[in-house]
């Protein structure tokens, strides 16, 4: 049985809960087998698997094709699916289509929308059709061209209140969880003690329920640029290339395969197969 909505809003103000995101069946595996307790289908796949610029061009079949592998892999995380770009904007009836789609295809047991106060009623109704919600507040990268960039939200009083007020608003429509992104920590923290949903951290500091980061970044997968909230646990990038590297070389010097890596066959058989008149 995967986690269930229940045992995480448990861990309120007690045990912070652990989210990373996933896109394939083999990191969904890994991450489940190292007890990871929910796993987001970011949309963010559009930027680390796809290599678009942003997420606005992930369509809800991207998102279905990958939740689905990522379904297969996991046995014990709750697992979480982005609803993508204009699949719940232009009105409620969309969004619920289209979360209903993502759980019913996939077999997900909740989906994430980036909005405040202005998509709460798309919550409410995606949560009346069970669907469990978990709302996504902060930094929108959905809203990327409408923000002017990727930057910290909520500095300024105004935007600070407007936090609190789309943090309330995704909270009464029914979301579960909020994410809250590349908010400052005193804000979150701020938020947190006030809701009753789980707040779920990336770059809001130490004080939300939990933490989310997108694997890729947390692995080091890449030398590029590294946002400050961002902790990296390994440095994959050097060590793919270098594996890399090293099997170039050992083609060009045929040191690959080794004697370990190949199948064999009786020597009778191919003194015969030389012996035989042969096509070519
Ligand atoms: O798409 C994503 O990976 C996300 C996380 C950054 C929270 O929404």
């Amino acid at each position: 049985m995967r986690k269930s909505i229940f045992d995480l809003l448990e861990r309120k103000g007690t045990l912070p809960v652990s989210m990373l995101t996933a896109y394939d069946y083999n990191t969904a595996r890994n991450i489940d087998e190292a007890g990871i307790d929910m796993v987001l289908v970011g949309d963010s796949l559009g930027n680390v698997m796809l290599g678009y610029e942003n997420t606005l061009a992930v369509t809800v079949e991207d998102m279905i094709h990958h939740g689905k592998a990522v379904c297969r892999g996991v046995k014990k995380a709750m697992v979480v699916i982005d609803m993508p770009f204009m699949s719940y904007q232009a009105s409620v009836e969309d969004a619920v289509r289209n979360a209903g789609r993502i759980m019913k295809e996939t077999g997900c047991q909740a989906v994430k929308l980036e909005g405040g106060a202005e998509y709460a009623n798309r919550i409410r109704a995606i949560v009346a059709a069970g669907i469990p919600v978990v709302g996504h507040i902060g930094l929108m990268p959905q809203s990327v061209n409408a923000m002017g960039g990727y930057r910290v939200q909520g500095k300024s009083l105004e935007q600070a209140r407007k936090l609190l007020d789309d943090a309330k608003a995704v909270e009464e429509a029914g979301a579960f969880a909020i994410t809250l992104e590349c908010v400052p920590e005193a804000l979150a923290k701020f938020v947190t003690e006030r809701t009753k949903a789980l707040t779920i951290g990336i770059g809001a500091g130490r004080y939300c329920d939990g933490q989310v980061l997108v694997y890729q970044d947390m692995l080091g997968f890449s030398d590029g640029f590294t946002p400050k909230f961002v902790k990296k646990y390994a440095d994959v990038h050097n060590v793919m290339v270098e594996a890399f590297r090293q099997y170039k070389q050992d083609c060009e010097q045929r040191s690959f395969p080794g004697e370990g890596q190949t199948f064999e066959i009786a020597d009778e058989v191919m003194k015969e197969l030389t012996a035989e008149k042969l096509p070519f």
